[in-house]
């Protein structure tokens, strides 16, 4: 398992990683969250060796990386889709790789098909598109097969499909036993995919949890349209004497007290068109905006809007 303990890096002045502690463990996606220039890479590096911590531990079952024996076969790290030779194919890269390390070049094909690019295995990087980069970059992660992943964020240059793939291929590792710590400032994306989310903001842990206690708590209730201010007026109404909590915004409603069904019953009652009736934010979403608007400023985005936790973090 990865263990971060008490983790402090200093840039000079900049205080990238501020006594960050926690675990990932085996069998579960651990979802490493933060806005931009949290610390997430950073950490990422100490875990790595590739760079010396301040102070505090980053270990690897119970290693630092320098320590560990065959670091191939031990941990499987993706940062950045960059450092290829663009003259080589995607197979032939792999193999450098297997070759260096001392393993059978034929994994490098097992894990051009793991990374959906066996069809482009004989073609140059140099032509490879910035998601079939980071695909070839989590081929060569899971080359050793080992039981440790790291990966920072690797869904950055995916198209959707790509998306849900690397979903599915994570999850597939978590089930075979594999610890997976993957970064992402993109919250929607470690929503749909982590098992455990730790959340960081200026180099210090904000929330360790598992991902079903966050998105369990209330965060918004449920996000209701109407027709115009009137509407929404006459609604409110109704759905307050239905014993509901209710906040206007503009033609829209954010209800919290009541289910969906009771919204609908008050709607036909006071003669309002639903335009929409939707769950509002989830505790995580709720928790990771307010910390992005925290760290970058602005003002919320239009609620319940589907692009917001996005691009509130982007
Ligand atoms: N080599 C470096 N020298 C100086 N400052 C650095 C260095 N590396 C990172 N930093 C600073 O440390 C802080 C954390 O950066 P880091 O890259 O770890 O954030 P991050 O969470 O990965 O952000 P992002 O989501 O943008 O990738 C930032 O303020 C960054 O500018
Ligand atoms: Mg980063």
């Amino acid at each position: 398992m990865i263990l971060v303990e008490e983790l402090v890096k200093h840039f000079g002045a900049v205080r990238a990683v501020d006594g960050l502690s926690f675990a990932a463990r085996p069998g579960q996606v651990t979802g490493f969250l933060g806005p931009n220039g949290a610390g997430k890479t950073t950490t990422l590096r100490m875990l790595l060796g590739l760079v010396e911590p301040t102070s505090g531990r980053a270990l690897i079952d119970g290693r630092r990386y320098a320590d560990l024996g065959n670091p191939v076969e031990r941990v499987g790290a993706a940062l950045e889709a960059t450092g290829f030779h663009p003259g080589r194919t995607a197979r032939d890269h792999l193999r450098v790789t297997c070759l260096a390390a001392g393993l059978p070049t034929g994994r490098a094909d097992e894990a051009l098909e793991l990374a959906g690019l066996a069809d482009a295995a004989d073609r140059r990087v140099v032509g490879f598109s910035l998601g079939m980069r980071q695909r070839l970059a989590l081929a060569a992660a899971v080359l050793g097969q080992p039981p440790v992943l790291i990966l920072d964020e690797p869904a950055n240059g995916l198209d959707p499909a790509g998306i849900h793939w690397l979903r599915g291929f994570l999850r597939h590792l978590a089930g075979l036993g594999c610890t997976v710590l993957v970064s992402s400032h993109v919250l929607a994306e470690v929503e749909q995919t982590a098992d455990h989310v730790v959340i960081v903001a200026r180099g210090k842990v904000v929330r360790d949890a598992p991902l079903a206690e966050l998105v369990g708590e209330d965060g918004g209730g449920l996000l209701v349209g109407t027709e115009g201010p009137d509407d929404a007026a006459g609604l409110a109404a109704a759905l307050e004497r239905a014993g509901a909590t209710v906040r206007v915004e503009g033609e829209r409603l954010r209800v919290s007290g009541v289910a969906a069904a009771e919204v609908g019953r008050a709607a036909l009652a006071a003669g309002a068109v639903l335009t929409e009736l939707s769950a509002g934010r989830s505790g995580l979403e709720k928790i990771f905006l307010e910390l992005t608007m925290a760290e970058f400023g602005g003002t919320e985005p239009a609620a319940g809007d589907p692009a917001v936790s996005a691009e509130a973090a982007s």
